[in-house]
């Protein structure tokens, strides 16, 4: 079952797959805490708010950047970001085979405005011919969810049942069934969450076995001199082009402290680990010396 899921999914580069290990380690619910205390409280940026606002708040920034945030990502990363996502979804490769029986199902979970579902679609059908895999895009944000449909229904798609838009928090998908989907993505939008280990722990349970998570986030770059180049290219431009193009500079100044506050590669994969995945060697790939990386597990 794994190897067949594997083989009808996923690209070469993900197949030499030895020496699985069964990580079974269940989460153990952290102990009741008083009101309060450190454990209520998490970061927004490099601000701490209390856990039960940030979806609020992260709701707000995406719902001020929606009608802009295609224009304002080609911008500010003078267009890389499209080669990160290009690079994404050609190393995943996913699609369904012509030897395989069943078409896959996909989830993009905080999908947005759809890049990297409707990259995934056109990947299979160009390489595969796969004209039957099924897409979900989830998102907590129903004003980004908008944006994506409006791209949807002009798109070559619009006619087929293949693509569902579901307004969903990616930490719980309540309405995603345990086991129900082959290919989990989730692009730019796990350093949002307020609790990352709950979403990865949901991808675990909403993959099938021998399902695949992949992750692309923004993340650490390891050389100091040009991290310090960039931090100081991200601290000082990116907020003042959000509010020259958007007139939202405190958007785009959340952005930017969320990026630094997302867990460094190694500890992003350990995470994936805990949560039950198999994560194969080397562990992550960095793009752009560390500005992105991906990270891919595979449900055991
Ligand atoms: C930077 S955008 C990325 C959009 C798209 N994946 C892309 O790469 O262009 C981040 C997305 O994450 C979504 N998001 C933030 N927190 C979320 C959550 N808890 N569950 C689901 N989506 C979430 C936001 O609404 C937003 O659409």
């Amino acid at each position: 079952m794994f190897q067949q899921s594997i083989k009808g999914s996923v690209g070469k580069s993900l197949k030499p797959i030895v020496a699985l290990r069964f990580n079974s380690s269940k989460v153990t619910p952290p102990p009741p805490q008083p009101p309060n205390s450190h454990n209520d409280t998490t970061h927004f940026g490099f601000k701490t708010v209390n856990k039960q606002d940030k979806e609020k708040l992260v709701g707000g920034v995406f719902s001020s950047v929606a009608s802009n945030y295609d224009l304002m990502n080609d911008v500010m990363s003078a267009g890389i970001h499209r080669l990160w996502k290009h690079h994404f979804i050609k190393k995943l490769n996913a699609g369904k085979r012509p030897n395989s029986v069943e078409p896959l199902e996909f989830l993009d979970v905080a999908g947005g405005t759809g890049d990297i579902a409707f990259g995934l679609l056109a990947n299979a059908e160009e390489n595969f011919g796969d004209y039957e895999s099924k897409m979900t895009i989830a998102d907590i944000n129903p004003d980004m969810l908008k944006e994506g449909e409006l791209r949807y229904k002009k798109s070559k798609w619009s006619d087929s049942d293949r693509v569902e838009f579901l307004v969903q928090n990616g930490e719980t998908m309540n309405k995603i069934p345990d086991n129900s989907k082959d290919v989990y993505t989730i692009a730019f939008g796990i350093r949002n969450f307020t609790n990352i280990q709950a979403g990865l722990n949901t991808a675990y349970r909403v993959l099938k076995p021998g399902g695949i998570f992949a992750c692309l986030e923004f993340s650490q770059i390891d050389n100091p001199v040009l991290d310090y180049a960039y931090q100081a290219y991200s601290f000082s431009i990116l907020p003042l082009m959000g509010q020259l193009i958007a007139n939202d500079r405190d958007s785009y100044q959340y952005l930017v402290e969320s990026i630094r506050k997302f867990p460094k590669q190694e500890e992003f994969k350990k995470m994936i680990e805990k949560a039950g995945f198999y994560v194969p060697e080397p562990g992550y790939e960095n793009l752009t010396f560390g500005v992105a990386a991906i990270h891919i597990g595979i449900k055991i």
